[in-house]
């Protein structure tokens, strides 16, 4: 079934019960410089002692990419746009969060499949203005809208200064962070928001009324340093969190979210089917009505300022509609958009910005200071000596740089998820099946999120 394996790939695939120790330590080594994310927890075992289902699989990096690369280009999109979508999709693990990368393959792969998502849109300017555009991404996968619309912003910028684009009619267009990191390659600082289907309450609230919708922004230093990228999700963890723990049979932390009653949930999969995660800060003592106000200027940003879907109104774009619980956004908001009826504009939202550096101060001045910027907070004296101040954006560069030599550690339920796709669309898998031990590997239905 599969093609002859290199002695390359072979020094990427871990395999089998042997290997698992030194994988475990290799992963959970990455998980202790990683642990402030709190993205990784490899305690404990399955319920019924099954196993662990965070166990991983090194896979090569080049290899999963083409791997993600040859399943969009079977799900219809064109050669370029299959390219950008993987690379976006595969910076995410590299990056070292591994809710948005190749975890979530399964849904685009579904919803591209079940021709939710247009493989083939006509992204295109409605209205603009030198610095400012609104575009309709055609429902395409958000993952070529997105980088096609901060190119936009770029090319404004460029121009004019600034550039601005807020985006309707799109798709989830995987970690905010990678969108910035474009526009540092052209000495501007970048800004990206997206608007995701509605699990959020706000505060004092008890119904999916918000997305997770996260901001980014980066800021280049000299070589010395690397770019600082403030990436994080406007509820108190993305709901990709909420799925890993379940596959984990883990319990959740208090004040992360509640149930349909309005009361705090601790089980993943009663929150998962019918519950809401809390803004980010939690319930009002600690500050939960900053995450609101946070995610309330994402959503109008990217949607109330393009004519899209907002608040409760976004479709969930869902594998699996349980995730979603069982009242729909149009039933709880009859204004759901302008168009309405068949008409209905789909999806989701985006907003991305771009400055240039020199329209405000010389590149390379901006850069240093930005280093002793870095360098200043990096030697504020920390509580423990044991964990020194970090700047944003430290732990994924270290993911980075760790995963760029050694491979990506993809979790065994996302291999399984990818031998499924691998069976259903003909493309050769980026690691030996044989090879993998799948049996109590828990699989929880991903909603793009
Ligand atoms: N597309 C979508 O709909 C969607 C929705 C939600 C989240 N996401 C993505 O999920 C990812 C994870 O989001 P999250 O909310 O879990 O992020 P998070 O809680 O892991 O926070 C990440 C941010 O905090 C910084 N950080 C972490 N520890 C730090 C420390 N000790 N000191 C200084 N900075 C530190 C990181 O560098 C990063 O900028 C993001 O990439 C986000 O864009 C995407």
């Amino acid at each position: 079934m599969f093609g002859k394996l290199s002695s390359r790939d072979l020094l990427f695939v871990a395999v089998g019960a042997a290997s698992a120790t030194a994988l475990y330590w290799c992963t959970s080594k990455l998980s202790e410089t990683l642990t402030d994310k709190g993205l990784r927890s490899n305690q404990g075992k399955g319920r019924n002692g099954a196993k662990e289902s965070n166990e991983t699989f090194l896979v090569s990096p080049e290899r999963l990419k083409k791997f993600v690369e040859s399943v969009f280009l079977k799900c219809g999109l064109g050669s370029d746009d299959a390219k950008i979508a993987a690379e976006v999709l595969i910076l995410a693990d590299l990056r070292g969060i591994d809710s948005h990368g190749v975890a979530r393959l399964m849904a685009y792969f579904s919803m591209l499949k079940n021709k939710i998502i247009n493989p083939t849109p006509n992204i295109r300017i409605i209205r603009e203005t030198d610095s400012s555009a609104t575009v309709d991404g055609d429902n395409g996968l958000g993952l070529v809208v997105g980088p096609k619309c901060n190119e936009i912003a770029m090319m404004k910028a460029k121009k004019a200064g600034t550039g601005w684009v807020s985006v309707r009619n799109t798709n989830h267009f995987g970690i905010a962070g990678s969108y910035p990191l474009e526009s540092l390659k052209h000495d501007m600082i970048g800004i990206s928001m997206t608007n995701s289907g509605s699990v959020v309450s706000p505060l004092r609230g008890k119904e999916r009324f918000l997305g997770t919708n996260p901001i980014a922004i980066a800021f280049p230093g000299t070589n010395k340093e690397r770019p600082m990228v403030i990436d994080f999700a406007t509820s108190v963890v993305p709901w990709g969190k909420v799925e890993e723990y379940s596959r984990q049979n883990k319990p959740l932390s208090s004040n992360w979210a509640i149930g349909k009653d309005g009361k705090q949930c601790l089980d993943p999969d009663v929150v998962l089917k019918e519950g809401a995660l809390l803004n980010l800060g939690g319930q009002r003592e600690t500050s939960g009505h900053k995450g609101y106000c946070l995610a309330a200027m994402v959503d109008i940003l990217c949607a109330v300022l393009s004519g899209g879907n907002w608040g409760p109104t976004v479709d969930g774009f869902t594998t699996n509609e349980v995730n979603y619980g069982d009242s729909t956004a149009e039933g709880r908001c009859k204004d759901n958009n302008s168009l309405g009826g068949n008409n209905r504009i789909k999806g989701i939202c985006h907003f991305f910005g771009a400055m240039r550096i020199d329209g405000f101060r010389d590149v390379e001045a901006f850069k240093e200071t930005m280093d002793k910027w870095m360098g200043t907070f990096r030697r504020c004296k920390p509580i423990d000596q044991s964990k020194p101040v970090m700047i944003p954006g430290d732990p994924e560069w270290a993911a980075f740089e760790e995963r760029s030599k050694t491979g990506i550690p993809v979790k065994l339920a996302v291999c399984a998820d990818m031998v499924d796709i691998s069976k259903e669309c003909g493309v050769p898998l980026p690691f030996d099946e044989s090879k993998v031990d799948f049996s109590g590997v828990k699989r929880v239905v991903i909603a793009t999120t």
